[in-house]
């Protein structure tokens, strides 16, 4: 049809949208830019990431905190399961493919390079593909972090509940959901399959994949409400170990 070459967006940000695409992508460079930055000065600076039975998720696994053999921050050393889960994560790259490489800027909106598309092809974006990997190693990642989060209602005299660790269990349950609705676990459910009847477990994998369904349609609003929780814990953990804040016990 004569129509579907004439609305072809050509040129860069050219197109026939009439609504305001741009919009869409500013707050993902705000929060993913800012998010970036702290998390980056967070991960080298190596200190105030545990008060009491508060650690930081930045800093968890806590390894070699006393520095018998690796100098630089703890951090560090776990950065790439949680760094690598979201850099690989399905909706993350649309996000940050539209806001940051403008590649493209927007759906039906012209991008600046032609003819040089490779997709996912070719290095590094083919690095991409260890998505699924990195949702087994974050699945790791979350015992730890329920681990801690436990850890956080345990202070020098018995139980108790602070802020801390309320703040703390926000956060690991909403890595929980933002994890557990990841395409690749849905894919691994039962996404992939034609038939359920025919397959063994069909009737669990059918329960499964339809629970991880509902959690998948909410993705991308767990995935920034869990960026929002693991930063914000990592600032209330700084503050009450930088002697910013004082913790408040409510038990
Ligand atoms: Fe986003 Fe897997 S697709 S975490």
């Amino acid at each position: 049809m004569a129509r579907s070459s004439a609305n072809r967006a050509s040129g860069f940000g050219s197109t026939l949208r009439q609504d305001a695409w741009w919009v869409e992508i500013l707050p993902v460079v705000a929060v993913l830019g800012l998010f970036t930055v702290y998390a980056t000065f967070r991960a080298f600076e190596g200190r105030f990431y545990e008060w009491g039975p508060y650690l930081s998720p930045f800093y968890s696994p806590l390894i070699d905190p006393e520095h018998h053999w690796w100098r630089l921050s703890p951090a560090l050393l776990v950065l790439i399961g949680p760094l690598g889960f979201r850099a690989t994560c399905y909706y993350y790259r649309k996000a940050y493919y539209r806001a940051f490489f403008l590649d493209p800027p927007g759906c039906a909106v012209g991008e600046g390079r032609k003819g040089a598309y490779r997709g996912e092809t070719s290095f590094p974006f083919i690095l991409q593909n260890l998505h699924r990997w990195f949702l087994y190693l974050a699945i790791v990642y979350l015992f730890f972090l329920w681990r801690d989060a436990i850890r956080g209602f345990f202070f020098q005299n018995g139980f108790g509940v602070g802020v801390g660790s309320l703040v703390l269990l926000a956060n690991i349950s909403l890595l929980t959901l933002y994890t557990f609705s990841c395409h690749s676990l849905r894919h691994l459910a039962g996404g992939k399959l034609d038939c359920f009847s025919c397959t063994a477990f069909g009737g669990p994998r059918h329960t499964t994949w339809r629970w991880l369904s509902w959690l998948n349609e909410r993705h991308m609003l767990f995935a920034w409400m869990s960026l929002f929780s693991v930063g914000l814990a990592d600032l209330y953990v700084r503050v009450v170990s930088a002697g910013v804040l004082r913790d408040f016990r409510l038990l």
